[in-house]
This record gives C-alpha cells, sequence and structure tokens, in this order.
C-alpha cells in the first residue's frame, strides 16, 4: 500500500507557512499526486497562489469551488483521495471536526470523508493544555481520527522553543505516515 492521492487541508495556523516544505517532503517520499484545500484564515497566512506551483492538482478556496473533476468537492475529493491530513491543524478545526460542526469546505470534507483521516495539530503550548482541545482531540481520538505529533515536543516556529502543540518535522511527518502504511 502507498498514498498516491493525498487530500491536504491547511488550516490557519502560523505553521502553514512552512507548508511548502512539507509538501515536498510528502511528494518525495510517496511520488503522490496532491489537491489542497485551504481555510479562510489560512488563506491569510500562506498565499494560495504560491503554493500551486509545489502540487500537481487543484487549490480549492471554498464549499463552491467545483471543477469538472470534482463537481461537489467535499464529496468527491475525500472519494478520490487514499488520505486527507489536515495540516496544519488549528484548535478551532480540532474542535469544529470533534463536535460535527459542517461549516466550511474543510470541515466537510472532514466529516464526508471515508478515507483516514489524520490530523497535525500546531497550536502553541496553552492553547494545546485547554480542556477544550484535549476534550476535542480525545474525543477525534476514539472516533478513530489519526494524530500526528511529534515525539515529545515539537519546535514552535516563532520562539524556536521545544512546546507541546507544535508540529513534527517534515522528515519526521513523512516517517509517521509511512509507519501507518506498515501498520495498516
Ligand atoms: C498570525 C496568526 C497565527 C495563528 N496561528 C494559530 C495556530 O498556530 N494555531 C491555532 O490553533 N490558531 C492559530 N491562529 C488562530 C486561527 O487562525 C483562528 O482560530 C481561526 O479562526 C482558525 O480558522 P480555521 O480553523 O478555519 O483555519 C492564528 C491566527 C493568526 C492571526
Amino acid at each position: 500500500m502507498n498514498y498516491e492521492k493525498v487530500l491536504i487541508g491547511i488550516s490557519g495556523s502560523i505553521g502553514a507557512v512552512e507548508i511548502h516544505s512539507y509538501l515536498t517532503e510528502i511528494q518525495n517520499r510517496f511520488n503522490c499526486s496532491i489537491n489542497i484545500i485551504m481555510t479562510e484564515s489560512a488563506k491569510r497566512i500562506v498565499n494560495p497562489d504560491s503554493l500551486k506551483y509545489f502540487i500537481d492538482g487543484y487549490i480549492f478556496e471554498n464549499m463552491f469551488d467545483a471543477n469538472s473533476d470534482f463537481k461537489i468537492p467535499h464529496v468527491h475529493l475525500p472519494n478520490w483521495a487514499d488520505v486527507l491530513i489536515i495540516l496544519p491543524a488549528t484548535a478551532n478545526i480540532i474542535g469544529k471536526i470533534a463536535n460535527g460542526i459542517a461549516d466550511d469546505l474543510l470541515s466537510t470534507t472532514a466529516m464526508a470523508a471515508a478515507c483516514p483521516v489524520v490530523i497535525v495539530p500546531n497550536t502553541n503550548e496553552h492553547m494545546y493544555n485547554r480542556q477544550a482541545v484535549q476534550r476535542n482531540i480525545q474525543a477525534l481520538k476514539e472516533d478513530s481520527y489519526i494524530f500526528i505529533e511529534p515525539e515529545g515536543e515539537g519546535v514552535q516556529l516563532s520562539t524556536k522553543k521545544k512546546i507541546k502543540g507544535a508540529m513534527p518535522s517534515p522528515k519526521e511527518l513523512v516517517s509517521q505516515l509511512e509507519g501507518m502504511i506498515l501498520h495498516a
């Protein structure tokens, strides 16, 4: 098994400024096709136009952003994908998915997905430790959503400090994805 078709959901975390490195690492390892969904906040943090040079697929910016390959994006994108990876995942998108809220393309797609959904949180440490966020993470784990987090602590982009809640590096993320494939 391999991930040949990867759907990446980018939410509005500061970690999105590094998404180019993650896209390159995932593509190099899996030699996969990539489509992207971006939330409104993600588009304020990283310019969608800059991402199209890193992938062979499309960038979907809202629920009605259809094209001839994906006429109903929240249905047809997860049907196409081997895996949906929410990278980076905000506290907000985690909360929405955990509570059944489907009010934008990314949350609706996560809800409609039959493929595995991998969530890669990136929040500051206080946010991550909030009971509400921890409750939502726990609920999603019980609902079979897969979380990828660094071994121990990750590096916070703005301070370079090691904190809980930061994303794994691109290499660590890909090696954890490989581990998932091996154990599937
Ligand atoms: C510059 C900036 C950086 C942010 N970084 C984060 C972050 O790393 N993690 C997080 O959970 N929220 C972060 N936020 C807050 C989210 O953008 C906000 O909660 C938003 O509603 C998330 O929407 P989304 O989940 O639809 O993308 C940040 C906001 C700004 C303005």
